[in-house]
């Protein structure tokens, strides 16, 4: 019986030795140990050899059968790596998705590194704020009609006896008294980059949308400053051959205050369907009232300061021309819109 055990256990190595695919070798697998296997009738015989015997026989089977299973193993894996190591370099690869900073995100970084560039510092403050830095110090005391003008959302928590009502802000110009208290003494040269919030979806508003404030405060300030600062950011951001220029209007915190349009991008300011006779309206701006420098504890017959807000995604629109039909896209989720910019 022992050299029964040997010879199966050889021919079982040879066999292994030779086989071409996993499959084979599973093959062979059940050929020796299956129910009826080769390797399974050895071990079913041990019965019939004498007791004495019956150990060492024992001792025999379990050897061999280690060694076909060891080389067995080793087979299955070789097989499997060279599999692995294959490949067709003719295949194209996969491209994973790569994704990019968001549309809005990338034009606030292009305003940011415009302003910081001729010394504006940015800044931000609370999109939850309190109506006081958001209105009554910008020279709109409570029940003022103007405040109609910002859709606003309050929030629902106890009134402040000071600082009244809770808001999400509906513009960026309530930075500007924070920022003259944190700055303690002019000059203030601050651009407030921040989300804001209003009551109003269509195709040219979103509840949630962003603005840029600028405000700049020193002895000395004029209209004069806050046009040549405008003219530099339309060339910077829009192209070097537009133009601004200042429309009277109204705003409680700015006297006098204008509306600035650029000149239209698509007809060049002769006039065309984009455009109101060549040009285009970008945003407010205007001198600061003397009630909010005093609100932000500057004097008013030392100091000057001009002012402006405007909306990214208003100036990102605008700058890519028709491109962009409605503002809502900007915030929808579809990559086949997103992923073209
Ligand atoms: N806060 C105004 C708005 O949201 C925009 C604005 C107008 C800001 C004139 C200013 C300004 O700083 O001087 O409509």
């Amino acid at each position: 019986m022992q050299e029964d055990i040997l010879n199966t256990k050889n021919q079982a190595l040879a066999q292994l030795m030779s086989a071409e695919s996993v499959n084979e070798l599973e093959q062979i697998r059940i050929d020796y140990f299956g129910r009826s296997g080769k390797f399974t009738n050895l071990i079913k015989d041990i019965k019939k050899a004498p007791p004495e015997e019956r150990k060492h026989i024992g001792q025999t089977l379990n050897e061999a059968k280690k060694s076909i299973e060891t080389l067995l193993e080793g087979q299955k894996n070789s097989f499997k790596e060279v599999a692995r190591e294959w490949f067709d370099p003719t295949i194209p690869g996969e491209k994973p998705d790569v994704g990019h900073i968001h549309l809005i995100t990338l034009t606030i970084e292009k305003i940011s590194e415009i302003f910081t560039r001729i010394g504006f510092e940015r800044a931000r403050y609370p999109e939850v704020e309190s109506d006081y830095f958001a209105f009554e110090a910008l020279n709109m005391p409570k029940n003022h009609p103007a405040r109609d003008e910002w859709e606003t959302f309050f929030v629902d928590v106890p009134e402040n006896p000071k600082s009244g009502k809770t808001v999400l802000t509906p513009h960026t110009s309530s930075g500007q008294v924070r920022e003259m208290l944190r700055v303690g003494k002019p000059p203030v040269r601050m651009i407030n980059i921040a989300k804001c919030y209003r009551r109003q979806s269509d195709i040219s508003h979103v509840p949630m949308f962003h603005q840029f404030e600028g405000l700049v405060i020193d002895k000395g300030i004029s209209i004069v400053n806050l046009k040549g600062t405008l003219d530099y950011f339309a060339k910077a951001f829009f192209g070097k051959d537009r133009v601004t220029r200042l429309r009277p209007y109204h705003f409680q915190f700015t006297e006098p205050s204008f509306e600035i349009d650029i000149s239209c991008g698509v007809c060049g300011g002769k006039g065309c369907k984009v455009c109101k006779a060549g040009w285009l309206e970008l945003g407010g701006a205007g001198m600061v009232h003397p009630n909010v420098l005093k609100a932000g504890r500057v004097d008013p017959k030392i100091y000057s300061g001009f002012a402006f807000g405007w909306g990214v995604e208003r100036v990102l629109m605008m700058r890519e021309g028709l491109g962009i039909p409605d503002v809502r896209m900007i915030y929808s989720t579809d990559l086949r819109y997103l992923s073209q910019f």
